[in-house]
């Protein structure tokens, strides 16, 4: 008996996804590792809190395949670009990084619903509105740093953002907070 309660087009798409989250997560990785090289500690915890969420949703997709009785495969990450030039560039960067990841999601909402799988369909609603808040965050990044002065920003401004952002809420836990047993 076939248990597998997933088009194997819908499954596919999922695990697809499942490996675009983990991608997601290096990126903003490898920014936030740019960031704090550049001295930015602030801005790069945003990005590090920004990775881990984005595994988390990689996590979510594992799990919704799993219990639907399908097997998500983990394939091929691809390198992060290359890192950003200026704090805008990141910021963008981010922004596109988002944007390009609504657009994924909502051809998965586009299969749910031209094979008629609710159950998807109504699985994939959270991401569409966790898209709505992550674009927004992305955005409010870039007019911050707008305000603050974008790449003619002097070193002052740029410290009251930096340090904005490293006092701004956890979802998850920050970077400097992990030990060996909470890793
Ligand atoms: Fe998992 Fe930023 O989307």
């Amino acid at each position: 008996m076939n248990t597998n309660r997933l088009s194997a087009n819908v499954e596919k798409a999922l695990s697809d996804q499942m490996n675009k989250e983990i991608h997601a997560s290096h990126i903003f990785l490898s920014y936030g590792i740019w960031a704090d090289d550049k001295g930015y500690q602030g801005i790069a915890n945003f990005l590090y809190r920004h990775a881990q969420e984005e595994r988390n949703h990689s996590i979510k997709f594992m799990e919704y395949i799993l219990n639907r009785g399908g097997k998500p495969k983990v394939g091929v990450i691809p390198a992060p670009p290359a890192d950003p030039k200026t704090l805008t560039d990141c910021f963008k960067g981010v922004f596109k990084h988002e944007v390009d990841n609504t657009t994924a999601i909502y051809k998965i909402v586009d299969l749910s619903m031209a094979e008629k799988d609710w159950a998807t369909w109504n699985f994939m609603q959270w991401f569409v509105q966790e898209q709505i808040e992550e674009e927004t965050l992305a955005h409010n990044l870039i007019d911050k740093l707008k305000i603050a002065g974008g790449d003619r920003a002097t070193d002052e401004s740029l410290f009251t953002l930096d340090k904005t952002l490293q006092e701004a809420p956890n979802d998850v836990p920050l970077a400097q907070e992990a030990t060996g047993n909470n890793p």
